[in-house]
């Protein structure tokens, strides 16, 4: 095992880390399928239990990864194998959480590339022809993509080669503040429009009713992802961010910026949904972010064509998506840096000889999910499970993003209670942070780690895999 500290890197400083890491963690997940989930399932009662996952469930798992970067300055397959010693199999766990990150890359590539296109087509005065039913299949079917996916990649590994600090951070430093002031300014264009208030009140009235078991799964799994935890992403920045600084403020910190735009984007969508027609039943509405995202939206833009005329339309349209790229291109640089930080202190390469083999590889694995939407007959209709035809870009979405996360989170849970112990895992949250020691925060880690989280997760995991590949 080589390391090349000198390409590693670091965070500038703590607001660094937590703009990295809220880049990291605000994406499609915050813009698009937290206000749909939330209003499908009973308004503010499903926000109440959001809430409760955040703090309880997802802030420990979030502690105990940043906490494995930061003791090993490594990956997580060079984490897990540095704390346990070099043991084999926790090493095999160190390199699920790198091949779970780089596969979701692939596919996420794929929708991004999609939304550049669509900026395209709308600063082209083309939102009518987006709008038309059918005109998403159009889209993601045609070759050109290709054109964009190439120019995509390169302003990504652009990015990557900066580094942490130069790269990673830099862009996070710029997008955030700009996708917050954004999303307020949106939010305040859409409530002045007609119905508006009828779609605020359907998001913020609870209605417990309609909550039951799959709901509470459902508010764990999108808390999960939408911090990004089981992905070896905050491994990864945890190895970069600074011994003077204390982990559990800026995970909080990280936290609470992530479930503040989730609820904001409430406010826009929801919304705007409602000013679109009144009479919408969001029973009606796909949580899907890809379908909500490339097919209603555009036709929901339009309609403001009578308050706004075309052109105002087309801003409006053309600013949301903008706002969504942002989001998804900081996810996304996220997401790929794991795998590069692998080839870096693993295998001693430079940072521009992983960046570029990064490259090579995700170039190879998106060029099938590309395809995967009507180019090519045969990754389209890849394989089936579930009484249901996948597409290969279906079966690396349901594999790496709905089913693997949780179990890398729990694998995370297992190896810090037992493997590392609550008290290795203390000695490290103390470093930056005195006050962690005797806390209440300290007791709930060391009784739940090993008991609640991985229990909540492994139901979490074995629901996903009956639903997904049973149902
Ligand atoms: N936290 C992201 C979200 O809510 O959309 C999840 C994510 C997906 C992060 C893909 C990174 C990534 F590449």
């Amino acid at each position: 095992m080589v390391q090349n500290s000198q390409d590693r890197g670091q965070f500038s400083s703590k607001l660094g880390f937590i703009l990295a890491a809220a880049g990291s963690a605000v994406g499609l997940g915050n813009l698009v399928a937290f206000p749909v989930m939330a209003s499908k399932n009973g308004g503010a009662a499903f926000l109440i239990i959001y809430l409760f996952f955040v703090a309880f469930i997802c802030y420990p798992v979030m502690l105990a990864e940043i906490a494995m970067g930061r003791r090993t300055t490594r990956n997580p397959v060079g984490a897990f194998s540095a704390i346990s010693g070099g043991n084999p199999y926790w090493r095999l766990a160190g390199m699920l959480a790198i091949l779970t990150p780089f596969m979701i890359a692939v596919f996420y590539t794929v929708i991004t590339v999609w939304l550049v296109v669509y900026i395209k087509e709308i600063a082209f005065g083309h939102l009518d022809m987006l709008s038309q039913s059918g005109h998403f299949g159009e889209v993601v079917a045609d070759p050109s993509l290709f054109a964009w996916l190439l120019g995509l990649l390169a302003l990504m590994f652009f990015i990557l080669l900066g580094g942490v600090k130069g790269g990673i951070e830099r862009l996070a430093r710029i997008l955030m503040p700009t996708l917050a002031v954004m999303l307020v300014l949106l939010v305040i264009f859409v409530l002045t429009l007609d119905n508006a208030s009828v779609g605020v009140s359907y998001y913020l009235v609870p209605d417990f009713d309609r909550v039951d078991l799959s709901v509470i799964n459902g508010a764990l799994s999108q808390a999960f992802f939408s911090l990004s935890l089981g992905m070896g992403i905050l491994i990864t920045y945890g190895s970069y961010f600074s011994r003077k600084d204390n982990i559990a403020q800026s995970s909080r910190m990280v936290a609470i910026a992530d479930t503040s735009i989730a609820f904001f984007a409430g406010m826009l969508i929801l919304p705007a949904i409602f000013a679109f027609d009144a009479n919408t039943d969001t029973e009606s509405l796909s949580t899907s972010s890809v379908g909500l995202i490339f097919d209603f939206l555009p036709q929901i833009f339009l309609s403001m064509e009578s308050a706004v005329g075309y052109t105002g339309a087309s801003m409006v349209a053309a600013a949301f998506f903008t706002l969504v790229f942002f989001a998804a291109l900081t996810s996304m640089v996220s997401i790929i840096e794991i795998p590069i930080a692998c080839w870096i202190d693993e295998f001693g390469f430079s940072r521009r000889k992983a960046v570029l083999l990064q490259a090579v590889l995700l170039i190879v694995f998106t060029i099938p999910a590309t395809m995967s939407l009507g180019i090519s007959d045969f990754f389209t209709n890849f394989t089936s499970y579930g009484g249901v035809s996948k597409s290969f870009f279906d079966l690396v979405s349901d594999v790496f993003y709905e089913t693997i996360l949780p179990f890398v989170g729990l694998t995370v849970c297992i190896f810090c209670a037992y493997q590392w112990k609550v008290s290795g895992l203390k000695e490290e949250l103390v470093v930056g942070d005195e006050s962690y020691s005797g806390s209440l925060l300290e007791k709930y880690i060391n009784f739940s780690l090993g008991t609640v989280i991985p229990v909540v997760l492994l139901v979490v995991f074995l629901s996903t895999v009956n639903q997904i590949y049973f149902g």
